[in-house]
C-alpha cells in the first residue's frame, strides 16, 4: 500500500511529483506529501503534507513555492498511526537533513524507537516511518573526500536494511549530497525510470509513463541510487548488480479515464478487449496450448495429484470459479484458499502439487508469501498476474499474464474476469498435459472464451439503464443478499463485495442451498436478493431456493439466460445473459453485478473509484 515517486534531473521536480502522486493515489489515500530540495548553493529541505486526499495537498501547495530539482513524493495508506498531517509522510530526521519514504511496515520497529528514545531522539510522530529517518541519520558518517554523490546516504540506508525486519520500499533525499535520490526494496515494489537527462522512481509503472518506458525493477535487498545522469543499483554489501530491466509496451492513455466519469466503469467496458488481449497467442506452432513462461519440464504436469490456488478478494473468487473448470475439464482435486490463511496451516505440499498464485498486481504480500512457502516445500508456482515483472511474476515456476492494461479503480472489474479468462487457460494446458482432453477439445474450448467478448459487448450495450433503476431501488436496503449454486457462488460473493466495497451497502453472498440453514432468517418483505439463475445442472434447483425466499418477502433479481422463460415467474426483476458454455458463464453473470455496484455507489454520492478505507495494492500482512 502507499504510493511513492521521485525524481532528480534538469526539470522542475514538484510537477513530476504531482502528477505521479494523481496516479499512485490509488495505492492509498489517507494523506499526501512531498519534499523538495530547494536553493542551489545551500540547499534547503522543504517538506509539505497533509492529512486526506490530494487535493488537501494541492491545497497547502498553492501559496508555497517548491522549486527544485530533486524531491520525493507520497500517497499513505495508514497502518501505523492515524492519516494525521504529523503522521504523514515524508518524514524528516531529527535535525531536518535528510527526508524519507516509505510503503510497507517495520516489524521490529518498537525495538528500535525504544533504543532510539534511550539515545535521546525525539519522536513527532507514530510512524515506523519516522524510526527510520531516525536511524538512518545515526548511521550516516561524512563521506570520504572524494567520494561520489550519494555515498553516505546508500551506506547508511545498506546499514539500516540489514538491521530492519519487514516489507517495504523506501526512498531518501538528503540535502547534504543534494543531486541524488537513494532508495531501497525488501517485499514491497519500486520500479525505476531510466528517462533522458533524469532518473525517476515509483510504486507502479503507472507514475512513470509519462517520462520513460525504460523501466527496471528493484528486487529484494537491493538499493539504487539516482541521478540526473543515471541509475547504479548494488546490494546490501555495496556489491554492484542490476534490477530487471524491461520497456513498458502500454501507453499513457491506458491509464487516463478517457472522458468515462469513472476509471471504474472505463474498465467494465474495457473487459472485451481486455479478455481478448488475454487470450492472444494461446496456441503454439502446433497449435497447443502455451503459457507465458515456463521454467519447469511441461511433463511434470502429469503427475500432479493436486492444485491449490492460493488468492485474496476478488482474485480470490476468481479461483473458486476456476476450480470448477480444472476439475472437470482436467480431472484434478483443487482446493481454493485465502492467501492469508495458507502458510499458517499446514497445507500437504509435495513436489506433485501444484500452486497457483492469483493476483493482479502480483504485489499482494500475503499471495507472495503462500507462493513462496509452497516453493519452499519444492511444490510448482503457476502465477496468474496483470503486471509483468511484478514480484509473484519472478518467484513463480510458470506465468501467464492477463492483459487486461493497468486497473486503476480499487475495485477489481477487468482484472476479475480475465483472471478466469487465463484460469481456463491453465485448465486446458493442464488437460492437454495430463491428456484427459485431446487436443482438438482443448482447442473448441479455447474457442469457446474467445467468443466471450462479442457476448459481453452485447450485454454492455443493452442492460445499462436497467441496471441503474435496479441499483436506485436496493440503495436504501439494510442488507443486500447474492445467491447461487455451483459456479454461481462465487459470482454471488463477487457481486456482494463489489456492493459494499464501493457502496458500503452490507451485502452478502450464499451458496443459494445454504440459505436454509440460517441466512435465509434475515430475508423480510421486500429485502433484495439477487439470484445468479442462468442455464446449466444446477438451475432448477436455484430456481426453487429463488422460490424459498420470494415466499418469505424477498424482492428478487434474477440474472438468466437469454430465452430461458422459466426464470420470469419467480423474479421481480431479470437481467438477460447471453447462452454460453456453463463453465464459461462466470465471465458474463459477474458484468451485471459490476455495473450495479457502480451504479449503486454513484447513487449514494460514494467515490467510486477511490472507496474508504481501501488500496489497491495490499503490501501489508
Ligand atoms: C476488490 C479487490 C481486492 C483485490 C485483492 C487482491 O475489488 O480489488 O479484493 O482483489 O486485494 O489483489 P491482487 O489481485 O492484486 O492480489
Amino acid at each position: 500500500m502507499c504510493g511513492i515517486i521521485g525524481y532528480v534531473g534538469g526539470g522542475d521536480a514538484l510537477p513530476v511529483l504531482m502528477n505521479g502522486l494523481a496516479t499512485l493515489e490509488y495505492r492509498g489515500y489517507d494523506s499526501a506529501g512531498v519534499s523538495v530540495l530547494t536553493g542551489s548553493a545551500r540547499p534547503e529541505l522543504r517538506v509539505v503534507k497533509r492529512a486526506g486526499k490530494l487535493a488537501a495537498l494541492e491545497g497547502a501547495l498553492a501559496d508555497v513555492g517548491l522549486a527544485g530539482t530533486v524531491g520525493l513524493g507520497h500517497t499513505r495508506w495508514a497502518t501505523h498511526g492515524e492519516p494525521t498531517d504529523r503522521n504523514a509522510h515524508p518524514h524528516v530526521d531529527e535535525d531536518g537533513d535528510l527526508a524519507i519514504v516509505h510503503n510497507g511496515i517495520i516489524e521490529n520497529f518498537v525495538e528500535i524507537k525504544e533504543e532510539l528514545v534511550a539515545d535521546g531522539v525525539e519522536f513527532l510522530s507514530e510512524t515506523d516511518t519516522e524510526v527510520l529517518a531516525a536511524l538512518v541519520a545515526r548511521h550516516r558518517r561524512e563521506p570520504a573526500d572524494g567520494a561520489a554523490p550519494g555515498t553516505a546516504l546508500v551506506e547508511a540506508l545498506r546499514a539500516v536494511m540489514r538491521r530492519v525486519d519487514g516489507q517495504f520500499a523506501v526512498a531518501l533525499v538528503d540535502r547534504r549530497e543534494p543531486d541524488v535520490l537513494v532508495a531501497g526494496r525488501r517485499g514491497a515494489p519500486l520500479v525505476l525510470g531510466h528517462a533522458d537527462g533524469a532518473s525517476l522512481l515509483s510504486s507502479d509503472v503507472a507514475g512513470l509513463i509519462a517520462h520513460t518506458r525504460d523501466v527496471e525493477a528493484l528486487t529484494d535487498d537491493q538499493v539504487a541510487v539516482l541521478t540526473a545522469e543515471g541509475i547504479a543499483v548494488t546490494d546490501l554489501h555495496g556489491e554492484p548488480t542490476s534490477g530487471q530491466r524491461f520497456t513498458v509496451d502500454w501507453d499513457i492513455d491506458a491509464a487516463e479515464k478517457q472522458g468515462y466519469p469513472h476509471f471504474m466503469l472505463k474498465e467494465i467496458h474495457e473487459q472485451p478487449q481486455a479478455i481478448a488481449d488475454t487470450l492472444v497467442g494461446r496456441l503454439d506452432g502446433d497449435g497447443r496450448i502455451a503459457l507465458d513462461e515456463v521454467r519447469f519440464d511441461a511433463a511434470d504436469i502429469r503427475t500432479v495429484d493436486k492444485v491449490y490456488i492460493v488468492a485474496c478478494g476478488t482474485s480470490y473468487h476468481a479461483g473458486l470459479v476456476a476450480k470448477h473448470a480444472i476439475e472437470h475439464w482436467a480431472g484434478v482435486g483443487v482446493e481454493v484458499e485465502i492467501a492469508s490463511e495458507f502458510r499458517y496451516r499446514d497445507p500437504i505440499l509435495t513436489p506433485h502439487t501444484l500452486v497457483v498464485a492469483i493476483s493482479q498486481s502480483g504485489e499482494t504480500t500475503d499471495t507472495i508469501a503462500a507462493a513462496a512457502h509452497a516453493r519452499d516445500q519444492r511444490a510448482k508456482v503457476v502465477a496468474i498476474s496483470n503486471v509483468v515483472g511484478s514480484t509473484l511474476t519472478r518467484e513463480a515456476d510458470a506465468v501467464i499474464y492477463t492483459r487486461a492494461g493497468p486497473e486503476i479503480a480499487v475495485a477489481s472489474t477487468k482484472a476479475f474476469t480475465t483472471q478466469i479468462v487465463a484460469l481456463g487457460v491453465l485448465a486446458l494446458f493442464l488437460a492437454q498435459e495430463r491428456r484427459t482432453l485431446f487436443p482438438e477439445e482443448c482447442r473448441d474450448q479455447l474457442a469457446r472464451y474467445e467468443a466471450l467478448p462479442g457476448h459481453l459487448e452485447s450485454l454492455l450495450e443493452v442492460n445499462g439503464d436497467q441496471l441503474a433503476g435496479l441499483a436506485e431501488r436496493i440503495a436504501d436496503a439494510a442488507y443486500v443478499m447474492f445467491i447461487g449454486r455451483h459456479n454461481g457462488v462465487p459470482i454471488a460473493y463477487e457481486g456482494a463485495l463489489k456492493l459494499k466495497e464501493i457502496s458500503y451497502l452490507h451485502a452478502e453472498g450464499f451458496p443459494a442451498g445454504e440459505m436454509k440453514h440460517g441466512p435465509i432468517a434475515l430475508i423480510d418483505e421486500g429485502g433484495p436478493v439477487v439470484a445468479i439463475a442462468t442455464r446449466g445442472h444446477v438451475h432448477g434447483k436455484v430456481v426453487s431456493n429463488i422460490q424459498e425466499v420470494r415466499a418469505r418477502g424477498a424482492e428478487v433479481i434474477a440474472l438468466a439466460t437469454e430465452g430461458d422463460t422459466t426464470v420470469k415467474a419467480h423474479a421481480d426483476h431479470v437481467v438477460y445473459i447471453p447462452d454460453v458454455h456453463e463453465l464459461l458463464t462466470p465471465v458474463l453473470t459477474v458484468v451485471p453485478l459490476q455495473v450495479l455496484a457502480y451504479h449503486a455507489a454513484v447513487h449514494l454520492g460514494r467515490d467510486v473509484d477511490q472507496p474508504r478505507n481501501l488500496a489497491k495494492t495490499v503490501t501489508v500482512e
